[in-house]
């Protein structure tokens, strides 16, 4: 049989189809069957490139023209049976009280790191920002951080396929792009830039190639702290720390340093953490952030005069914070977007 035959009859089913639904759940249905993608109808179409060449005009045309009858029906159709399902004008209450629309808020985390940046502006710190892309150099090699330390494990991430950044020779001749592992990055960016004194905070988002588990996710943030000026000492940095978690995390929080190693900081530590929560957990202290006094190498780098200046650096994990605020022990759950968690916040 031709095309040409088919469509009449075919076309008159897929009215009547149409014509019969009797509510919008079986006009989709007949849409479906006969008009849609896979439908009976359409399937016409597929078989023009079959015909003689010059039967395709008349043939095309009349396919044209009859899927077009269909396709008014349907939107008829539609707007009648819409019509149909909407409430009689009699039986609407205009005098019922208004739905209240949900308000939006922040996310619990931008709330944290908001917090803790208000908090380091009220003792003078500005905040600065710097690129999720970033080159080797930025991130490893002008942090002491050479291509064969082992810290580079630790903080193994995603290289980004682009040619690589302008070479840092003789640091990193081949400076291959990256996601940041860590905000410490914007510390050499931002002293490249500026010539001290230095009072800066830096949140961002950081990435490492972890697996996800209830305490790690491949993407998270950090936020960094760096403090350039004349004769620093731990005592301002073990001061500033205190001061911030006081205000963010309550007046019963304690915190201790840790001598630890970073290849920045000389001497460097970790900050333990505890307050009723974390007594709660089970333990007495928590590591919560990493700290040092910044290491005369890494002056240099940006051009720093080593005798000259001194300064303190820390990096705090922001999820490990509000983990610690808010008693959330899954720290998948801050990127499932399921609001039934973020309304608690
Ligand atoms: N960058 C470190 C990390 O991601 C944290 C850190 C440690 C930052 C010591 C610092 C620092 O600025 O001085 O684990």
């Amino acid at each position: 049989m031709s095309v040409l035959s088919e469509i009449e009859p075919l076309k008159q089913a897929a009215l009547a189809e149409l014509q019969a639904a009797h509510d919008l759940a079986a006009l989709d249905q007949a849409k479906g069957k006969w008009i849609g993608p896979q439908g009976r109808f359409t399937a016409l179409f597929k078989q023009l490139a079959q015909l003689p060449k010059d039967q395709r005009p008349e043939a095309g045309k009349a396919l044209n023209a009859a899927k077009t009858e269909l396709e008014t029906l349907w939107a008829s159709r539609r707007e009648e049976l819409e019509l149909k399902a909407a409430l009689p004008r009699e039986q609407i209450d205009f005098t019922a009280p208004g739905r209240r629309r949900l308000l939006g808020k922040l996310h619990p985390l931008t709330q944290v790191t908001e917090d803790i940046v208000r908090s380091f502006r009220k003792i003078g710190f500005a905040v600065a920002d710097g690129p999720e892309i970033e080159d080797e150099y930025h991130c490893f090699d002008a942090l002491n951080t050479p291509a064969d330390h082992p810290a580079r494990d630790t903080q193994d991430t995603f290289y980004v396929d682009l040619p690589p950044a302008p070479p840092r020779p003789p640091l990193s001749p081949s400076n291959r792009w990256l996601l940041r592992t860590h905000t410490s990055s914007v510390q050499v960016r931002v002293m490249e830039q500026y010539p001290p004194p230095i009072r800066i905070v830096v949140p961002g988002r950081v990435f490492r190639r972890d697996n996800a588990d209830a305490t790690h996710n491949p993407t998270f943030h950090q936020i960094e702290g760096l403090y350039v000026d004349h004769d620093v000492t731990v005592g301002d940095l073990k001061g500033t720390v205190e001061f911030v978690f006081k205000e963010v995390l309550g007046e019963d929080v304690r915190i201790r340093f840790r001598p630890h190693y970073f290849s920045y900081t000389e001497p460097s530590f970790e900050i333990d953490f505890s307050n009723p929560l974390v007594r709660k957990m089970g333990k007495e202290w928590l590591e919560i952030a990493g700290c040092g006094m910044v290491h005369p190498a890494v002056f240099e780098n940006v051009g720093y005069d080593p005798e000259e200046w001194t300064g303190w650096a820390f990096g705090f994990g922001i999820e490990r914070i509000a983990m610690l605020r808010y008693g959330i022990n899954d720290i998948r759950l801050f990127y499932e977007n399921d609001l039934r968690f973020l309304r608690q916040f």
